[in-house]
């Protein structure tokens, strides 16, 4: 029988409470998932996948990712988590509960307060009857692409007495914070906001989440863990990795064109990497 998907609160609430997080490493297909939850199976963690709007597409749909993850799950020993990352639409998020996601992130953070408290708060009322996670976003985390100064950019962070705000009014499970990070590849070495993260914790007892971890500074990752961050997600050094490995096979002498000569390298390279950004947000419980 397949195995069924598990819900995010639970591991993220034993997190906060332990000192420790977990990668959210973007999902876009079974080979290169399961390289990373072997890693996730040696380290007895639970394997917790994050997946955007562009790799269900390349999935194919809901359906297709929601499969693959349960074959994940399926082959190792340890939970399989598939978190719907930074969907927006209401719609959406219901097909995604029913093709079997017991993790979901409604953002709306690009809403006033208020907007974004009801459309967060809908989500939250329709995800619970079916004991669905709802991570919620509060403040904009930027993508690389954008220019702003830095006022701009701390005036898109989150608001501590508004997260605590937020989190009442909302019920959300999990909170995304935008602390000084960003989307895609820095520019510019990130300054990452920790006396606002602290303020936040102390106001805020939920799980919370740090988006756009690559390339950020590892101290400073160690020191968000510490201070409530309990979920790093992960996508562009991902895919940077398999990039990398690809290009550099095929210069190799010899080297002759199969799918698992092309491949396999790249899902060594990623099995490492995760292994390195598990080890150090799970340093305190490892
Ligand atoms: P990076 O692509 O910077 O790792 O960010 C991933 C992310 O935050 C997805 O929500």
């Amino acid at each position: 029988m397949a195995k069924e998907l598990d819900s995010l609160k639970q591991y993220l609430v034993d997190a906060r409470e332990r000192k420790y997080a977990l990668g959210g490493f973007c999902f876009w297909n079974y080979a290169y998932g399961m390289s990373i939850a072997q890693v996730a199976q040696k380290l007895n963690l639970p394997m917790l996948y994050i997946i955007g709007d562009a790799e269900v597409k390349f999935f194919g749909g809901l359906k297709n990712a929601a499969a693959a993850a349960r074959t994940v799950a399926e082959n190792v020993d340890v939970p399989v988590i598939l978190h719907a990352d930074h969907f927006k639409d209401y719609d959406e998020i219901c097909r995604a509960i029913d093709a079997g996601f017991k993790s979901v992130m409604i953002d709306a953070s690009a809403y006033p307060l208020e907007e974004n408290i009801e459309r967060t708060a809908k989500v939250v009322e329709y995800a619970h009857k079916y004991g669905v996670s709802v991570e919620g976003e509060l403040g904009r985390i930027a993508g690389s692409e954008q220019h702003l100064s830095l006022t701009e950019a701390e005036a898109m962070q989150t608001d501590p007495d508004e997260a605590a705000y937020f989190v009442e009014k909302t019920g959300v499970d999990i909170l995304a914070l935008s602390i000084g990070t960003v989307h895609g590849e820095y520019r510019f070495p990130p300054n990452i906001n920790i006396p606002r993260l602290v303020k936040i914790s102390e106001k805020v007892s939920i799980p919370l989440v740090m988006h756009g971890g690559s390339g950020t500074p590892e101290d400073k990752v160690a020191e968000a863990v510490e201070h409530g961050i309990t979920k790093l997600n992960l996508a562009t050094d991902l895919v940077k990795t398999v990039g990398k490995a690809t290009a550099k096979v095929q210069q190799q002498p010899g080297f002759g064109y199969s799918v698992a000569n092309l491949y396999a390298p790249a899902y060594v390279d990623l099995a490492n990497y995760a292994e390195h950004k598990m080890r150090l947000l799970a340093k305190n419980i490892l």
